[in-house]
């Protein structure tokens, strides 16, 4: 499975936007993509020149092709799996409870063109400066690249997948955001001659959600790609790695223990991420398919946010499921995707909203607040979890609050201390029916159905 699958899949099922007009990569590229937000769309002419180019920067030598928003709504992934909408959960739980190790390949799509010649001493036309990366908006500090998977190996739990936004700085160096306590940052601080990375660039939705995944240590990410959709590997030309065979892009190179400012940079939030000191990596190699397609997603927007939060609802399925019967969970947009879930359980009795509330936040370390609901609420509506909240639950009798809890980095009202973990307060809300009331005062009434056009005197519509 590839990212041309997709793009190929995308198109059939009418999903696609396909752009031929020139566009600039410099905010331009993103500003069209952000007004078509949920869609993926496919930019056939980035050729446009930098207006602001660095001397290095040469976009239109290299890929003009861009894909943005391949991961924007939740039947694109249920497309690429093969299952329906509802399926996707038990399909993401299943692949992360039952990782398949991937089959090694002798020759893979990504290297059909090697460039090591990224020295710029070599050439001006070489390294990043070919590649269209976005800039998004005027207070972007550089361009960045955003759907970089880097994988590395860490000498005690093995490979590790995630993301990490890149800004770069030069044809062969870039500063990646590397947040502090996970996987890529443990193994960094194991490697005092720095950290072999292989980056990622173009990659299937399969690879893009096992890499937004926090699996327990030594699961291998790329295994759980693997069990969504057939992901074969083939080994690095410059660096101990195997990276899927049918990537567009790969960056060999080493997570550096040299410090540069990252940022500042819009996050997940829609606000401005702080600046920081973080790990430079230096770029060695970078191979390619011929005609390569770069893909890049838009910070803040749809694709970021469902990729942040949908690995998390399996993982609060699980937790909850331990202490209750619990339906089905979502991360909603409207909390970042990433602060906030409904989670809809059966009761059995009555300290199981209570259960289910700590649950989730054992099930999902970064979740602020938390709403349980019975399973006659769709947790996709907004307005009906409302509903709930109005008519089943009382604040001094339903809420939980806990003070002074390990939190979100990317939340800007908690409290951040530099080299400390952000500290910030949790909220549940059990608005479930109380145990043993009577169900049928709290169940919603409906009026029976009519076809209201039967009653309309002739030549009225309903029309507007
Ligand atoms: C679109 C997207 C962008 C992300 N950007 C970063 C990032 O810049 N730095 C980072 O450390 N984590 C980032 N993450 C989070 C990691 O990829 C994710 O938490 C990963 O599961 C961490 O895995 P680990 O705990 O196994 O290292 C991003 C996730 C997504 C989905």
């Amino acid at each position: 499975m590839s990212l041309r699958d997709f793009i190929e899949q995308a198109r059939q099922a009418g999903y696609l936007v396909e752009i031929h007009r020139e566009v600039n990569p410099h905010l331009e590229l993103a500003r069209v993509a952000a007004a078509l937000d949920g869609r993926p769309v496919l930019f056939h002419r980035v050729t446009a020149p930098h207006p602001t180019p660095p001397s290095w920067h040469t976009t239109g030598e290299g890929a003009t092709r861009v894909l943005v928003g391949a991961g924007s709504a939740r039947e694109y992934y249920a497309l690429t799996c093969g299952v329906s909408a509802e399926k996707l959960l038990p399909t993401l739980a299943n692949a992360l409870e039952h990782p398949r190790p991937p089959e090694m390949v002798e020759s893979g799509a990504c290297q059909q063109v090697v460039e090591s010649d990224v020295d710029p001493s070599t050439s001006l036309r070489v390294g990043l400066g070919r590649l269209p990366i976005l800039t998004h908006l005027p207070t972007d500090h550089a361009p960045y690249i955003t759907a970089g998977v880097a994988i590395i190996r860490d000498p005690d739990y093995g490979r590790n997948v995630s993301f990490h936004r890149l800004m770069v700085t030069g044809p062969r160096t870039v500063v990646a955001r590397i947040v502090e306590g996970r996987g890529t940052d443990t193994a960094w601080r194991k490697a005092q001659d720095g950290l072999p990375v292989a980056i990622c660039v173009g990659n299937s939705l399969p690879v893009l959600l096992a890499a937004s995944m926090s699996p327990p240590k030594g699961v291998d990410e790329l295994g759980i790609a693997n069990a969504m959709q057939p992901t074969p590997l083939v080994q690095c030309k410059t660096v101990d790695l195997q990276v899927p065979a049918e990537s567009e892009f790969v960056l060999e190179g080493h997570i550096t223990h040299q410090l540069a400012d990252e940022g500042p940079f819009l996050d997940l939030t829609e606000t401005m991420d702080f600046v920081r000191r973080q790990p430079v990596i230096e770029v060695d190699c970078i191979t390619h398919r011929r005609d390569a397609i770069y893909q890049a997603l838009l910070p803040g927007k749809l694709e970021h946010k469902l990729l942040m939060g949908m690995p998390k609802e399996p993982t609060i399925f699980a937790a909850v499921s331990q202490v209750c019967e619990c339906r089905d969970v979502v991360i909603t947009p409207g909390g970042t995707s990433w602060l906030h879930a409904v989670v809809s359980i059966v009761k059995r009795g009555p300290e199981d909203g209570r259960r289910a509330i700590e649950a989730a936040f054992a099930g999902h370390g970064s979740l602020k607040h938390v709403v349980i609901v019975d399973d006659d609420i769709n947790l996709y509506d907004p307005v009906q979890v409302e509903w709930a909240i109005a008519t089943r639950f009382q604040a001094d009798r339903d809420l939980v609050v806990l003070a002074d809890q390990p939190g979100s980095s990317l939340d800007p009202s908690a409290t951040h201390v530099p080299g400390q973990k952000t500290r910030t307060a949790k909220m549940g809300l059990d608005a479930t029916i109380l145990w043993g009331a009577n169900r049928k005062e709290y169940e919603k009434m409906r009026y029976e159905k009519v076809d209201a056009r039967e009653y309309l005197n002739t030549g009225q519509s309903l029309d507007q």
